[in-house]
């Protein structure tokens, strides 16, 4: 009786649907309808941590409006964790008034006026990683202001969950922001612990694979690591990816210093093959030559957004030499021929690897060099230097 009484009580407030156990994933919510190709944009957190305010989102907005960055398509401008400060008598989170004297709704129109999306964070338990209040037990509130607050996209995190069931505190907030009649794509971060590319695409438009990225080629280092270290997480999880739900390997390190800008390029072009979210994560006010060459490289740029929505598959492997492929709409394919070893090596994709007959003739292009390489029959060989790649589009 007591069982039946609490049934009709779950009923009664709508939270029949949210599974009970672990393994079982919630039902699926109603499409957001949002992010059909991977969201592009920046994001605070990798060079900024918590310092942030309203005088460096601003800057940046304007700094992504002017640079090209945003022509190249770079939209939802996010500040992670810290932005928060204490919640009001009802229970409204409220912004760090020194950080952001002029509130968030001010901000948020700031950066609509530059053409631009608004994003923000905040964490499933009660306090995010940075030790600000989270939206457990306040997530209706949360997604509310949120919403009056003009906010496009939310990075919803998982320090200090506290034993709560992923998919189904992912699920509520999921429904709350739906249920503010607004269009705000959610970014479940929640590292992978609980394989979010099964539960992901019901609840959320993109979700965290690993843990955290830093700026290095590879090493882990904690609960961090290196781009090859993500990458090889990332490489099994192709099956999940399509349009409007996408896996995330975490946010860019372009131009933040500590890889070559032979590694940046080699970390971008990764990224859109693995049809990631394009984040950019660094001081886009002061960007150098190479930075900006790398994050607005359009034909770059144009695989990751390609509307099909394959995300790429490792075809080979041969020690530190690897081919990773993935097909675009018009039925040609994206390439990357991979070096991750010390010096540079020739490496070969055959046709045969991407599903095309082995003695098809096909046209090549370069996409770093920007340049059309001619009809070859078979496939193609190039050499590629250290901790490098070679990025192709192959055309029938
Ligand atoms: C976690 C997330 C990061 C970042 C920080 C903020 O580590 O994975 O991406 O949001 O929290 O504290």
């Amino acid at each position: 009786m007591k069982a039946v009484v609490s049934t009709l009580a779950a009923l009664a407030l709508g939270l029949a649907a949210v599974p009970a156990r672990a393994d079982e994933p919630p039902p699926p919510l109603a499409d957001n309808g949002l992010v059909r190709t991977p969201p592009m944009g920046w994001n605070s957190w990798n060079k900024f941590a918590c310092n942030v305010d309203e005088a460096l989102i601003r800057k940046t907005a304007d700094a992504i409006a002017a640079s090209g960055m945003k022509d190249a398509g770079y939209e939802y401008v996010v500040i992670d964790d810290c932005w928060q400060g204490e919640r009001d008598a009802q229970g409204y989170i409220q912004p760090d008034a020194k950080r952001f004297p002029s509130g968030m709704k001010a901000l948020g129109d700031y950066i609509h006026s530059r053409g631009l999306k608004f994003g923000i964070y905040s964490d499933a338990g009660l306090k995010t990683c940075g030790g600000r209040p989270g939206s457990w037990g306040h997530e209706y509130q949360d997604a509310r202001q949120y919403a009056a607050w003009g906010v496009d996209y939310l990075k919803y995190d998982w320090c200090m969950a506290g034993g709560q069931h992923a998919p189904s505190s992912y699920y509520i907030m999921s429904r709350a922001l739906q249920e503010t009649g607004r269009d705000i794509v959610l970014s479940i971060c929640e590292w992978g612990g609980s394989k979010p590319w099964l539960w992901g695409p019901q609840v959320g438009n993109l979700w965290r694979t690993t843990g955290d990225i830093y700026d290095a080629w590879e090493g882990v280092k904690g609960y961090s690591m290196g781009v090859m270290n993500i990458l090889d997480r990332n490489a099994d999880l192709h099956p999940y990816a399509r349009p409007g739900h996408w896996n995330d390997p975490d946010m860019l390190e372009v131009g933040n210093g500590g890889m070559t800008t032979e590694e940046y390029r080699a970390h971008f072009s990764l990224w859109a093959m693995l049809a990631a979210p394009l984040i950019a994560g660094n001081d886009v006010s002061a960007m150098d030559a190479d930075t900006k060459a790398i994050l607005t490289n359009r034909e770059v740029i144009a695989i990751d957004q390609d509307p099909l929505g394959v995300q790429a598959r490792r075809v080979s492997k041969q020690g530190d030499l690897e081919v990773w492929a993935r097909p675009l709409q018009g039925g040609g394919r994206a390439v990357v021929l991979l070096n991750r070893g010390k010096a540079s090596a020739p490496i070969r994709v055959d046709w045969a690897q991407l599903d095309y007959p082995a003695g098809l003739k096909a046209k090549v292009r370069d996409l770093w060099a920007a340049k059309d390489l001619g009809t070859m029959k078979g496939g193609y060989q190039a050499s590629v230097a250290s901790h490098g790649v070679v990025m192709l589009t192959v055309q029938p």
